[in-house]
């Protein structure tokens, strides 16, 4: 069975500003890596090419076996739907929506015919947000707008699933919970990528990682 991403080589500049270099990486079903690094060194770049969201400058990519860089955007747009979720750095919730419209906007879409109202109240409810379902962005504190994001993700039941920063913002007890969520997605096959600043979360991926100088570089833990 084919890597469910594999990258080769890939390189990503803005104009002259190199900020990834000849990254080769594999991200396997069931496993976490995790992207550790210091402010600008280029782990949201990172992410986002590995959500198809932006292009590298050189090298490829493929999703389950399939080269993408000759797709088209209605052709990247479908795989994204397919085989990828987000938790963003900062929570892109929409703000004319309740906290479980904002769950369940992608679903309606990707999982079309499904019923996901009941699966996304359980999902809030294991966040701890049964009692704010018909709360409004902009009512929520930035921990509840966090776990909304979470839940997000959660319920288009992705492939991979990709986090920028999740557990910023949250308190100690929260990001433990947050995390154990994130990683509990490997049990689903989800290959889990989580680009953090907290070295506690990075220890309890599978592979974690340092972005240094561009690269990646694999991080030793004690
Ligand atoms: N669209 C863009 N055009 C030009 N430069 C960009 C663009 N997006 C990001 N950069 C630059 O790329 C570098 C890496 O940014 P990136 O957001 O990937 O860093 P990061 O590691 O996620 O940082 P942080 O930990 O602060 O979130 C930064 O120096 C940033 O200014
Ligand atoms: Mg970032």
């Amino acid at each position: 069975m084919s890597n469910l991403l594999e990258w080769q080589s890939i390189s990503k500049s803005y104009g002259d500003d190199a900020i990834l270099s000849n990254i080769w990486f594999t991200l396997n079903r069931g496993t976490a890596i995790a992207i550790v690094g210091h402010s600008g060194g280029g782990k949201t770049t990172l992410l986002s090419i590995m959500g198809l969201l932006q292009t590298a400058t050189s090298g490829q990519i493929l999703i389950e076996g399939q080269e993408i860089d000759h797709l088209d955007s209605r052709r990247l747009a479908k795989l994204r739907g397919q085989y990828l979720s987000f938790v963003f750095q900062r929570a892109r919730l929409i703000n004319s929506l309740t906290a479980l419209e904002n769950v369940m906007a992608p679903a309606w879409f990707i999982r079309k015919g499904e019923n996901v109202e009941q699966q996304a109240k359980d999902l809030l409810e294991q966040f701890g947000l049964s009692h704010r379902l018909y709360y409004k962005p902009q009512e929520l504190s930035l921990g509840q707008l966090w776990r909304i994001s979470l839940a997000r993700a959660l319920l288009l039941k992705p492939s991979i699933l990709l986090a920028d920063e999740p557990t910023n913002d949250l308190d100690p007890a929260l990001a433990e919970e947050v995390a154990q969520c994130l990683l509990q997605a490997r049990q689903n096959g989800a290959g889990v990528v989580i680009v953090t600043h907290d070295v506690g979360l990075a220890a309890q991926a599978d592979q974690p990682f340092r972005l240094e100088a561009g690269t990646l570089l694999p991080v030793v833990c004690q």
